[in-house]
């Protein structure tokens, strides 16, 4: 495997090279006083545009920065991974917009906010364009870290005005649909108190995310889950016109689909309330999300036919956005796990590199692969807050290097962009 490794990245292994002597060993020194100007980023067809030119996102998810940034000890923490991000030429990330009810809650109960908590947030959009870093904000969570939809059906039936226990009425329930659009409404029109900017008019938030990997498996109708994404989507263009919105999803075709027996991983996948296509469809939602976990979606798949799938997944994706949908699709997870019986670091390079290629010979091709987000990266000490799939990305060489070169490769097809103007060392060439 190790021998293997250098086969990867034939192009690139010069420029490589020099760049890892240069940031071991280099000052690297990147102004980060001054506030950038940033524009926001629009979509035309089935391509993000940002400025009048082709945006290709290399990106990753760092879902505990506003967790973090509430303490004052942990703070630091979001500066050294933008900075850092910055470096790779990471240009979006995504981030978690919400914590409802439990420790540190931004939202103390419904439509009571914690200011402390508020501002932790202001200060994660603060620095992140300072560092010239877009943000894919998600609104709440279908499982249970941080609150969830699971607290808002505790909190309905608390105020004695919820319908059903079920964690699903969180989709039907009117009580709790009121609730969350207070939550939208009070998100989209904070005034940034480091900034002064309302979040509704704020370039460095690349779009919005409805839900983080929505379900509704009670009714595997898909009726549920498509009701509420019209309504959450129109409220929220109804506010704010001006960023993307998306909805969350995995990216399981749904019962109708024929995708749904030749693409979808196993059977269970169709009867989750949701669907790829008709979901994303839906007018107001102006980019197509999909995650990627073979090694959670199989029982017993051997490593090779789970990256078999992974290209096969992407692809049909891909083909939606292009043929079908005539949008962007966005990768907004992927992960491998270490947990895996037989796990290697070697087959994470391999993963990461599977995804990249597919992503890079979209954007080639002009095609509606718009880019991919890593599940998920953290800087150092922070064993707390990682899951199984966490990583350091600068602790392995090969792999800081695939990001890198993914980073560069897709600036060249796309626009220039500020991180890559910064990494022309790295990448060489035109930049
Ligand atoms: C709702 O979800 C939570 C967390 O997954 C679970 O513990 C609880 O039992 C669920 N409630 C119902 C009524 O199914
Ligand atoms: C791809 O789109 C860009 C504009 O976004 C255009 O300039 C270019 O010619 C297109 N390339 C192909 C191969 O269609």
């Amino acid at each position: 495997m190790m021998a293997g490794n250098g086969l990867f990245y034939p192009i690139l292994g010069f420029a490589s090279c020099l760049a890892f002597i240069y940031m071991s060993f280099g000052n690297w020194r990147i102004e980060d006083t001054k506030p950038l100007k940033m524009d926001f980023v629009e979509r035309s067809g089935t391509q993000f545009m940002v400025n009048g030119k082709a945006f290709y996102i290399n990106g990753w998810n760092s879902y505990w920065f506003m967790d973090h940034a509430v303490e004052e000890y942990r703070k630091p923490r979001v500066r050294a991974m933008l900075q850092a991000a910055r470096k790779m030429g990471l240009t979006v990330c995504r981030t978690w917009a919400f914590n409802d009810g439990g420790y540190n809650a931004l939202q103390v109960s419904p439509g009571r906010f914690n200011e402390r908590v508020f501002k932790a947030l202001d200060h994660v959009i603060a620095e992140a364009r300072q560092h010239g870093i877009r943000l894919l904000l998600s609104l709440v969570d279908n499982l249970q870290a941080y609150g969830g939809k699971t607290q808002y059906v505790k909190w309905a039936w608390q105020e004695g005005v919820g319908l059903s226990s079920s964690n699903d009425s969180f989709f039907y329930d009117p009580s709790i649909r009121i609730y969350f659009k207070n939550y939208i409404k009070t998100i989209l029109t904070r005034k940034n108190s480091i900034t002064g900017i309302q979040y509704r008019d704020d370039p460095t938030i690349f779009g919005w995310e409805l839900m983080n990997e929505p379900r509704c498996m009670t009714d595997a109708s898909g009726d549920t889950l498509q009701d509420w994404i019209e309504e959450m989507s129109a409220y929220i263009k109804s506010i704010d016109k001006k960023h993307l919105l998306t909805v969350g999803l995995e990216g399981f075709y749904g019962p109708n689909s024929l995708k749904r027996s030749t693409v979808n991983p196993e059977e269970w996948a169709s009867r989750l309330g949701s669907d790829f296509i008709r979901n994303s469809a839906v007018p107001y939602v102006d980019f197509a999300s999909v995650h990627i976990y073979p090694d959670h979606w199989f029982h017993d798949q051997d490593f090779e036919d789970e990256m078999r799938f992974v290209s096969k997944w992407m692809i049909s994706h891909i083909d939606d956005g292009d043929k079908v949908l005539k949008k962007p699709v966005m990768f907004t997870e992927f992960g491998l796990s270490n947990l895996n019986k037989g796990f290697t670091p070697e087959q994470r390079d391999r993963f990461y590199k599977t995804v990249y290629d597919v992503i890079y010979k979209a954007a080639k091709r002009n095609r509606s692969g718009a880019g991919s987000l890593a599940w998920q990266f953290l800087v150092e000490g922070m064993d707390e807050s990682n899951d199984d799939f966490g990583i350091v990305p600068w602790e392995r060489r090969s792999i800081h290097r695939l990001i890198i070169e993914q980073s560069c490769r897709l600036a060249r097809i796309g626009g220039d962009t500020l991180q890559l103007r910064e990494l022309k060392y790295v990448c060489g060439g035109r930049w």
